[in-house]
């Protein structure tokens, strides 16, 4: 089957590509309005586009456009804030569309982390922070917009650092989640296989 978007049913799009792009990691959001309210949210229109400088990309529903990116327009500055099994029930609860002047790490009993280098604080239940500031927007003309962040900190849960010729990252102990296709379908990430990069042979 072939899908114009164009000629396909917003719905039907909404719902393939979603299924198709899959897993995504989940940015769980904290930001802060210019007047200070802090807000917390998730979004899987979210992965890492570099490494040097390190940068993510987040996408929002315009229609949905709500607090988070409404404060990142305000302030520029964000904090993304990794899920893990653990936290993946406290998470989908944050996705509550509650109104701009209500925190929902107080709500929710997250506890805030102060940043070292923005104004929005950390998820202290979260083992890792990615401390960004706006980079650019990028309007597509519909729903969707584009927020582009560079990251300017990370912050590590001590437990979860090993040696560089290990990958620095102990992955057992991190465990983060991500979204499948389908209402409330996630996955874990532990089910992985190992594969080298192939090299050019000398001659
Ligand atoms: C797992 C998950 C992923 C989500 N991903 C997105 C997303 O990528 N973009 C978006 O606009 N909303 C997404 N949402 C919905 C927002 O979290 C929801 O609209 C929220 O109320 C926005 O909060 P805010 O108004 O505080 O910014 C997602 C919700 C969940 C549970």
């Amino acid at each position: 089957m072939d899908y114009p978007v164009a000629e396909t049913g917003r719905a039907v799009v909404s719902c393939l590509i979603k299924s198709l792009v899959i897993p995504r990691p989940i940015a769980w959001i904290t930001s802060m309005s210019a007047q200070g309210c802090i807000n917390a949210a998730s979004f899987s229109f979210f992965n890492m586009m570099g490494d040097n400088p390190p940068v993510v990309a987040v996408g929002f529903s315009h229609r949905l456009l709500r607090n988070t990116a409404q404060n990142i327009m305000e302030t520029g500055a964000f904090v993304i804030n990794l899920v893990t099994e653990e936290t993946a029930q406290v998470m989908n609860w944050t996705s509550l569309p509650v109104p701009a002047d209500v925190n929902e790490m107080e709500m929710f009993g997250l506890q805030a982390r102060a940043s070292a280098h923005v104004a929005p604080p950390q998820i202290a239940q979260a083992p890792v922070s990615l401390e960004c500031s706006l980079l650019e927007t990028v309007n597509t003309g519909q729903e969707q917009i584009l927020m582009v962040g560079r990251v300017i900190a990370l912050r590590i849960e001590d437990a979860l650092i090993q040696d560089a010729a290990k990958d620095y990252i102990k992955e057992d102990a991190f465990r983060p989640i991500a979204r499948m296709g389908g209402s409330g379908t996630y996955s874990r990430t532990t089910d992985t296989f190992v594969m080298e990069r192939p090299v050019l042979p000398q001659s």
